[in-house]
């Protein structure tokens, strides 16, 4: 059997594409509308991807929160309403491995394991932006130092698992005769004392659906989070700035994995895709201008300007950037420069006027494919075969629009043997290929 190819569709509230809200009828009921997210969760499990993941992050609103909508429902909670109306698909929810206690983690991932059968996920994140800090309460300015935000989270997802594993079902004896429901010699309390959380005891419900822990994702970049998320999760979300970057994350992580004991083949690497499918690479990328000119082109260009650090007067989009400016305006900030050196290179390897490089720039540096359902269904077999990833985070530029489209890809794969027609599995682990722990 060829190696089989994972996909999960990233559940934004109208699509990547930041203008993406524009093209709904009524966009004012977005953030909180759950007959639109169930709907649109039904067409993911139509189109047989493995599972929908929805990122997520506390945080009160701050300016990206004015320009579109970001889902406001809970995770854990919408994806309870839309486990009851769905069989296949998994449901991977965001939640953060800093703040907040590890028990309420532990109970409420395990609460949607049950509720959906044995197709939750966790997906570990170690944000610590400004607006988290401000709607938890906590001074500006006081996040954690790797070192620490790792150790931290270390400590957070043993509680997570320990909890998870404290009531096995072997324990829940209901022996009548001795008047007995849990037999506490056959549980595996939790007793952990640890430098920044601790917990003893029994979690008051079993963490596994049939013996199966919920699949765990952790995303992050930098070498602590990769050594981090090789030691404790099943798959590795991830964003680099180009293939070669890909590759080298794929290698590092699968290398981490072996030293900690692990099968390689347990920890799936997958990156994100900004996928646009069209009836030809042209349509694709017109539809994808069509939804760029819907942007703000005086929002585009300050943001450039502070990107880069050049006075929004210089740019004018239907010019070339101005990179010879970079030498008459030179700066010491170290984020400016690496932003000049990466922004600069595409727009002057493309031919970018300033208009397209701040369209181009919208998909953030996911990797972004334009094409047929055969050029985008080719272009991910070469990378999953060539050490780019185990499979794909899906970005739909608009939402449901580019998932529909993106049936006819999953479809190709079928065909040629890198994708399932049918859920083989009910539960998320069993289709995910992964051991069943
Ligand atoms: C692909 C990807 C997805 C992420 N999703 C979320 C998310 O949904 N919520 C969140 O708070 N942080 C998210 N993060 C942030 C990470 O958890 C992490 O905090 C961030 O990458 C910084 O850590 P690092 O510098 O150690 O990599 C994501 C990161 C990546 C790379």
């Amino acid at each position: 059997m060829k190696k089989q190819i994972r996909l999960n569709l990233i559940f934004h509230t109208s699509g990547r594409h930041d203008a993406g809200w524009k093209t709904f009828d009524d966009p004012t009921t977005l953030v909180d509308d759950v007959d639109h997210q169930i709907a649109y969760a039904k067409l993911a499990e139509e189109a047989k991807f493995d599972a929908i993941f929805l990122p997520d992050t506390p945080a009160v609103l701050s300016k990206s929160f004015l320009r579109k909508p970001r889902r406001g429902l809970d995770p854990a909670v919408l994806l309870s309403a839309i486990a009851r109306e769905t069989t296949h698909l998994g449901l991977i929810s965001t939640a953060s491995s800093l703040y907040g206690h590890p028990y309420f983690v532990a109970r409420s991932i395990a609460s949607l394991h049950h509720v959906s059968k044995g197709r939750a996920g966790w997906n570990i994140v170690t944000s610590q932006d400004d607006e988290t800090l401000e709607a938890l309460g906590l001074p500006a300015g006081s996040q954690l130092d790797r070192d620490t935000r790792y150790e931290r989270a270390a400590e957070f997802v043993e509680i997570v698992t320990g909890l998870w594993d404290s009531l096995p079902t072997s324990a829940i004896t209901a022996d009548r005769e001795n008047d007995i429901y849990i037999d506490p010699s056959l549980a595996h309390p939790v007793d952990a004392q640890g430098k920044h959380f601790s917990s003893h005891g029994v979690m008051q419900m079993t963490g596994r659906y049939e013996g199966q822990r919920p699949v765990l994702f952790q995303a992050g970049i930098s070498p602590h989070s990769r050594k981090f998320g090789s030691k404790y999760a099943d798959a590795l979300f991830t964003s680099q700035p180009n293939l070669e970057h890909d590759r080298k994350f794929y290698a590092e992580v699968k290398g981490y994995a072996e030293k900690y004991g692990r099968n390689p083949d347990h920890l799936l690497v997958l990156p994100g895709l900004y996928a646009v499918v069209g009836d030809t690479v042209e349509q694709a990328r017109k539809a994808k201008a069509e939804i760029d000119e819907m942007m703000d082109m005086g929002f585009l260009l300050n943001l450039l300007s502070r990107q880069i650090g050049i006075p929004v007067e210089e740019l004018d989009p239907h010019k070339p950037l101005p990179v010879e400016l970079f030498e008459t305006i030179p700066t010491d900030d170290e984020v400016i420069q690496y932003r000049r050196n990466d922004i600069g290179g595409v727009a002057q390897a493309h031919g970018f006027t300033v208009k397209q490089l701040v369209h181009h720039n919208l998909t953030r540096g996911q990797r972004t494919v334009f094409g047929t359902p055969e050029q985008i269904a080719d272009t991910i077999e070469e990378w999953a075969d060539t050490g780019v990833g185990d499979g794909f985070n899906v970005n739909a530029h608009v939402q449901p629009a580019g998932v529909e489209r993106f049936k006819d890809v999953i479809t190709e794969l079928h065909n040629r043997g890198r994708y399932r027609s049918e859920y083989e599995y009910s539960t998320f682990r069993e289709n995910y290929g992964l051991p069943l722990r």
